[in-house]
């Protein structure tokens, strides 16, 4: 078995039959290869690696270069995607062997972090990567939030065909690229797909000409659903604007389903709001995000809890084993290694964990991803303080 790095316009005579018998209907058409064939001019960017024996090609993998916040510091980040195997190949670690090179290329060129959506997080679990919050939804009818109809609002909202509004939405993407914790983006090869694929709507919020909000949709039927993708906003008044324009469908959709950060809390947007808020993960097709470092560096800069240092060696991992001192000053992370007795033993899921907000020392412990005293766990708590990021890019 040889793994080789191919090409985009070779991912049609490879990946494609793989890809397209594990995550699609089949058997495929000719039009369905060559819809495929075409789009491979967004995947010119994307490091592609198989696995190939005796000129057949048995598995894939593959990642696309993106950015990342982590904690304020945006990294570059590779987003993991098309991961299949033949099915009589399956079973013989050729995805583990695949997905190791990956890693090990994605830092080599310059990704300090990388994040997947899972078939099965036990699965990338063995791989180093940690659960991150999945997107929730939020259903409910215009009528919950009439009293923004009586509001007088600073601002507007323009609704147009996402093409000719995709520089802003884009740009909006970008900003809160810089501003938000777990906030990931493609480059623009790939984000070049976008701007000319879906049929959606999307409403654009501005206060004094400037972008506040935007949110991509579509409606299903008269007197059926508004489907919203991602309420993105700068802040409470980008939130207002683009609700109050949803208010506005009162007696045209019977309810409003609308995609929002974890941060979110919809019953507090009106009184007598009558609204479901879910988080619904099932496998294979709906699971949470995983994320994980590739490089220990990306911790430099990060936000810190407090003024605090801690001594921990991470264990089992190629690329981050090792042990390091985390010191918080001036308000960020510095890590540097050193030789000296650690306080807690980490996996790269443990440290990932609390680098992205997402466990407490406690609970890194308790789902078996590190061991520690109780100085460090106050350490590390008070270094790394809950957090929940919110990753919006879906791949
Ligand atoms: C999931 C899939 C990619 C695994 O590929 P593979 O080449 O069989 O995987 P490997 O043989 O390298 O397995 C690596 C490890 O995961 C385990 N594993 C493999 N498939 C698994 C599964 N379905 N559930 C849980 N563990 C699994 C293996 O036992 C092995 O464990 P080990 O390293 O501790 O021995 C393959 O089954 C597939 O193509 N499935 C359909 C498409 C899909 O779901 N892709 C993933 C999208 S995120």
């Amino acid at each position: 078995m040889e793994i080789r790095q191919i090409a985009a316009d070779e991912r049609t005579d490879t990946m494609f039959p793989l890809q397209t018998y594990a995550f699609m209907p089949s058997p495929w058409t000719e039009a369905d290869r060559e819809t495929y064939a075409k789009r491979m001019v967004f995947y010119r960017t994307v490091t592609s690696l198989i696995a190939e024996e005796g000129g057949q090609t048995l598995a894939g993998v593959a990642a696309f270069p993106m950015r990342q916040n982590v904690r304020g510091v945006v990294h570059d980040m590779a987003g993991v995607a098309s991961v299949s195997t033949h099915p009589s190949a399956r079973r013989r670690g050729l995805v583990r062997q695949l997905m190791t090179r990956l890693m090990q290329q994605m830092r080599e060129q310059g990704c300090a972090v990388s994040a997947l959506y899972p078939f099965r997080p036990s699965f990338y679990g063995k791989l180093g990567y940690v659960g991150v919050p999945r997107v929730r939804t939020a259903t409910f009818a215009p009528e919950g939030l009439s009293h923004l109809l009586r509001a007088e609002l600073p601002g507007e909202v323009e609704r147009l065909h996402l093409s000719e509004g995709f520089d802003d939405y884009n740009a909006l993407t970008l900003r809160l690229l810089e501003d938000r914790h777990g906030f990931s983006v493609y480059d623009e090869t790939r984000t070049s797909e976008f701007r000319e694929s879906p049929s959606l709507w999307v409403a654009i919020a501005r206060v004094d000409g400037e972008v506040v909000g935007a949110v991509t949709y579509w409606i299903d039927q008269y007197g059926g659903d508004l489907v919203a993708g991602d309420l993105l906003t700068t802040g409470p008044m980008g939130r207002a604007l683009l609700l109050q324009f949803f208010a506005r469908h009162v007696d045209q959709v019977a309810r409003i389903v609308l995609k929002i950060d974890t941060n979110e809390v919809p019953e507090l947007w009106g009184t007598d709001f009558a609204v479901l808020t879910e988080g619904r993960v099932d496998l294979p097709r709906r699971g949470g995000p995983m994320v994980r470092l590739l490089a220990i560096e990306a911790l430099n800069g990060l936000r810190a809890g407090a003024e605090q240092d801690v001594t921990v060696e991470v264990v089992d991992d190629e690329l981050i084993g090792g042990r390091y001192r985390i010191t918080g000053a001036a308000g960020r992370l510095a890590v540097e290694e050193t030789r000296e007795e650690p306080q807690a033993t980490l996996t790269c899921a443990g440290i990932s964990a609390l680098a992205y907000g997402v466990l407490d020392p406690i609970e890194v412990m308790t789902r078996g991803f590190g061991r520690m005293e109780g100085p460090a766990v106050e350490r590390l708590a008070a270094l790394f303080p809950r957090d929940m990021p919110y990753l919006f890019a879906d791949f």
